[in-house]
């Protein structure tokens, strides 16, 4: 899949955003190595700290289907429907990544392609623990 498709359908994944507190909408499409897009949009709650942003809700809905590699995300992020601005992704977001994903995964923004590795060069992993 094109770089610039994956990017239209985090835009469409973001029409989905429940995102009342903060007005800003999120949207990520995280392709999998067998070319599955699984979509996932920021939802917010009243209780703030409860958030769930779009990169972890793809994640979740992804491998709650049994789908646990992928190459490539896409995010998206408006406060106004102008999604010409980067989205990086939070540091809950690529930790969460980082348990699916290698360093090479790639991440699709508006300003252009990154690694996994240029947003999380090191990273707590299973290793860590031993
Ligand atoms: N948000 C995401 O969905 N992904 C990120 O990587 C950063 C932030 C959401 C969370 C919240 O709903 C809104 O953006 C403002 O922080």
């Amino acid at each position: 899949m094109e770089r610039k498709e994956l990017f239209a359908e985090a835009v469409k994944a973001a029409e989905m955003s429940y995102s009342k507190y903060s007005g800003f909408s999120v949207g990520a499409a995280l392709l999998t190595v067998d070319g599955l897009v699984f979509k996932g949009c920021n939802i917010e709650n009243a209780s703030f700290s409860l958030t769930n942003c779009a990169e972890r809700t793809a994640v979740f809905k992804a491998v709650s289907e049994g789908y646990m590699n992928f190459s490539a995300i896409a995010i998206a992020g408006s406060s106004g429907g102008d999604f010409s601005k980067p989205c990086y992704p939070c540091g809950a977001c690529l930790q969460v990544l980082s348990e699916f994903c290698g360093d090479d995964l790639i991440i699709i923004l508006s300003d252009g392609e990154y690694k996994l590795s240029d947003f999380l060069p090191k990273r707590f992993c299973e290793e860590s623990m031993k």
